[in-house]
């Protein structure tokens, strides 16, 4: 199943502007999650999308052959031949999968960037950390963009994952959600999964996210949390009721923010 409304422009190659518009600095993401495998053009001037997203969902298992080829079919959807960023829900060090948390185990020592690379006939592909993704995308967009200190983003799903930047530099692979806090992985204690699981009140579920925040602001001080994921939406639920120290805003890019990320890592790898 796939989901699109209008094709945008072929792109990849040498950029045109109408009259008068700045042109755009073009650059292909693709996020990969556990449900859906999702693809953008993003105009890094501005962070937005040009035309629209390009959905597949993702194969099930998702074995490392599987998602390399369902990768390479949204990409030749926007017909992209030039560097292609992309996501992964784990550590990622030169293009290797280092950690499977919450993936398939097989992923664990694969070179995605040359397998996505190989279905792609070759051309540059950057993996980067999903979180750090995200992180990157709302540092310079979104929630994060007016903060010129250490931005720690936080998203909350079947995991937790983290991006740590400052000034626009990411620390890449920081993986607080497997910190080990109060005697359990951070993860196992706040992630929105675990709400959902034990069917906790919001209240209930913010005393465990607020033990992982104090956690981590005792350990790097930052100047701001940002909380990404999908219960982001719902924050005016939660946020509020969190008690630690540094403010916590939540994301602002939504559903776009691993492309957009994802785009604005496709030419340097952020992971080396
Ligand atoms: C992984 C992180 C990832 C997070 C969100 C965690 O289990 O270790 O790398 O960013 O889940 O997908």
């Amino acid at each position: 199943m796939s989901s699109t409304d209008a094709r945008p422009d072929p792109s990849g190659g040498p950029q045109s502007s109408s009259a008068g518009a700045p042109p755009p600095h073009r650059a292909l993401g693709v996020d990969v999650g556990g449900s859906g495998i999702k693809g953008g053009i993003v105009d890094l001037n501005t962070g937005q999308l040009i035309g629209d997203r390009f959905k597949l969902l993702t194969p099930q298992p998702a074995t490392p052959p599987a998602v390399a080829k369902t990768i390479a079919e949204v990409v030749r959807h926007f017909d992209w031949t030039g560097p292609v960023g992309v996501t992964y829900p784990g550590v990622v060090t030169g293009g290797v999968a280092r950690t499977a948390a919450n993936v398939d185990k097989s992923w664990l020592g694969v070179n995605a960037r040359d397998a996505i690379g190989a279905e792609l006939d070759g051309q540059d592909v950057v993996v980067l950390n999903d979180a750090d993704a995200a992180g990157l995308a709302e540092e310079r967009y979104g929630a994060g963009k007016d903060n010129t200190g250490v931005v720690v983003l936080l998203t909350f799903g079947t995991g937790i994952g983290s991006a740590i930047i400052h000034n626009g530099k990411l620390l890449p692979n920081t993986e607080f959600g497997h910190l080990e806090v109060d005697g359990k992985e951070a993860e196992h204690r706040a992630a929105s999964s675990v709400k959902e699981k034990h069917d906790w009140s919001y209240k209930r579920w913010a005393r465990e996210v607020t033990k992982v925040l104090v956690a981590i602001e005792n350990a790097i001080c930052p100047d701001l949390f940002i909380a990404g994921g999908g219960i982001s939406r719902k924050a005016d639920k939660w946020v509020p009721l969190l008690e630690n120290r540094t403010p916590v805003v939540a994301a602002a890019l939504q559903n776009t923010a691993g492309i957009v990320g994802a785009a604005m890592a496709s030419t340097t790898d952020v992971t080396r």
